[in-house]
């Protein structure tokens, strides 16, 4: 299966540079999928017309369409054009306090409107040392039993994630392992990808392992040089 190479530009850019850089991606033929800012998703889909790029969100609201202010529905991401949607990211898990119950109601309401989330899971530097964190990844992927229509598992270890700190590949291959273990027991067969200070210098070797199946990339994903080169290296493997 080819390497998927997923670029999570967080609140990065302007309209106008998310717009660039999916043209330069398009224009590159390239195959990524790209989670832009909301206020960029409309004009990014317009670039990706007739490309292989999907995109995605980076979040979707528990709720359908309502009275809720600020929340952006299932409904109206497929609407624009989105395909896939990240749930579960540890900025929103960790940074605004969302719960498992939480996101389980995301996934429903993603997978009811036709979106494919690309679930994230991943332990803290704390919960590492001490022991934890494949208790901690294992709980993570309970939300999904009985799910069907995920796009992918994202390994994101929370002290990996813009620290310039990357799991070693052994690491990573560990928990992908256990992760492929855990998920058969719930019946599901998904890619799994690693997240978390992905660059050029280290993507190669990352993806190299049979239980890598791609890369979540943050920072080096807002530069058509990096995020190229990474995807080279994913092509390089295949
Ligand atoms: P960085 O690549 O910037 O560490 O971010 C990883 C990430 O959170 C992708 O979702």
């Amino acid at each position: 299966m080819p390497k998927i190479v997923a670029a999570n530009w967080k609140m990065n850019l302007r309209r106008q540079s998310a717009v660039e850089l999916a043209w330069a991606l398009k224009s590159d033929g390239r195959k990524c999928w790209l989670f832009p800012a909301f206020p960029h998703l409309a004009p990014v889909h317009d670039a990706l017309i007739g490309s292989e790029l999907t995109l995605g969100a980076q979040d979707v609201s528990p709720d359908a369409d309502g009275a809720c202010t600020g929340d952006v529905s299932a409904e109206m991401l497929a609407d624009t054009g989105c395909t896939l949607v990240l749930v579960g990211h540890s900025e929103r898990r960790h940074g605004h306090g969302e719960t498992a119950e939480l996101l389980a109601r995301k996934l429903k309401r993603a997978l009811e409107a036709g979106l494919k989330p690309l679930y994230c899971v991943g332990e803290t530097l704390e919960q590492r040392k001490a022991g934890k964190a494949q208790a901690v990844v294992k709980d993570h992927l309970s939300t999904l039993a009985g799910t069907e229509g995920i796009a992918a598992v994202a390994y994101e270890p929370v002290w990996a994630i813009g620290t310039g700190e990357t799991a070693t590949p052994g690491q990573a291959a560990e928990m992908h392992a256990f992760i492929r273990e855990e998920l058969k027991k719930l019946g599901l067969r998904l890619p799994i990808l690693y997240g978390g200070s992905v660059k050029p210098e280290n993507a190669l070797e990352l993806m190299s392992h049979p239980d890598v199946d791609g890369v979540l990339v943050g920072g080096a994903s807002l530069e058509l040089t990096s995020l190229r080169a990474i995807d080279d290296a994913a092509r390089e493997i295949e």
